[in-house]
């Protein structure tokens, strides 16, 4: 239906009594009418976005294409430019994008991403990539423990005991069992606990990332969140307590990703082909 050319209606007296169309009237139709489009043209975007997931799948190309990305931000500047309402458009296409993104993750993934390993590893790394890349909602266990404790990861071990933190952890992975395609990132000693380990199964695929003893001195020499290396940033109590929980690590694992020497995207490229081929989706 074409647009009702509202600004040049003259409003007419209804001599047989019918309700006059306003100007309000064909000001709503017309809007109507964008709503419409609008709709249409999203339905059809989110099929053609499946439509190139399918195309790379079956082509076997790489899933993210973040070049893309910088060249449709490019072409929408260009035509915005010298237009009116350019913020709310721009947050409109980042919608858009976004979700656009959770299709993809939702089609690749319909399980939890469960990130485990030692500390310093990369899982917070790796969620806010997973995040960025797709959309997805991430549990950064540690942060959430110690927000709903009321305090920082080093006090809960002070003030109540690793034990009561490790009864945190546990808990938390029950209540993940409600959530779908989200990345679950685990404190570096969660899967110690073979419950732990049952539990992230359950509606996750477990994604270890390993790190070499002098590559995680170099990642957490300065920092001071981790109560169990605070007063131990050494190469060699890290690899003795590496070694301790080598096992339990590799045992939980469904996917082993090494990480030192690598960029973020390799190490996501690879975390994402891994699980393919585990799906079946590729050879
Ligand atoms: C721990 C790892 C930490 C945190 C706590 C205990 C561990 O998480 O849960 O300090 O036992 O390995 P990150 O692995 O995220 O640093």
């Amino acid at each position: 239906m074409p647009f009702l050319p509202y600004h040049t209606i003259q409003l007419t007296a209804d001599v047989k009594g019918e309700r006059k169309l306003t100007q309000l009237d064909l000001l709503r139709e017309n809007l109507a009418q964008c709503d419409e489009i609008i709709l249409d043209a999203l339905l059809m975007r989110n099929r053609i976005v499946e439509d190139i997931m399918s195309y790379k799948e079956s082509n076997d190309l790489p899933i993210l294409q973040p070049e893309q990305e910088a060249k449709q931000q490019k072409w929408l500047q260009g035509r915005l430019d010298g237009k009116r309402h350019v913020s709310e458009v721009q947050s409109v296409f980042q919608s858009i994008n976004k979700n656009s993104k959770r299709i993809q993750a939702r089609r690749l993934f319909h399980y939890n991403l469960v990130l485990i390993g030692f500390m310093g590893v990369g899982k917070t790394t790796m969620s806010d990539y997973f995040n960025t890349m797709f959309a997805m909602d991430v549990i950064e266990m540690d942060q959430i423990i110690a927000r709903r404790e009321g305090m920082s990861i080093p006090d809960i071990f002070e003030v109540h005991g690793e034990e009561y933190f490790r009864n945190c952890e546990t808990e938390l992975l029950v209540e993940m069992q409600s959530r779908n395609n989200v990345v679950i990132s685990c404190g570096g000693g969660v899967p110690m606990r073979e419950r732990n380990v049952t539990e992230m199964k359950k509606n996750g695929r477990v994604i270890l990332l390993t790190a070499e003893p002098e590559t995680i001195l170099e990642r957490v020499r300065d920092d001071h969140s981790r109560p169990l290396l605070e007063d131990n940033k050494n190469v060699a109590f890290i690899r003795a307590l590496m070694d301790k929980r080598r096992d339990k690590y590799e045992a939980a694992a469904d996917i082993i990703i090494k990480t030192d020497g690598k960029s973020i995207q390799q190490i996501g490229e690879e975390i994402i082909l891994q699980l393919r081929i585990m799906d079946g989706l590729r050879a």
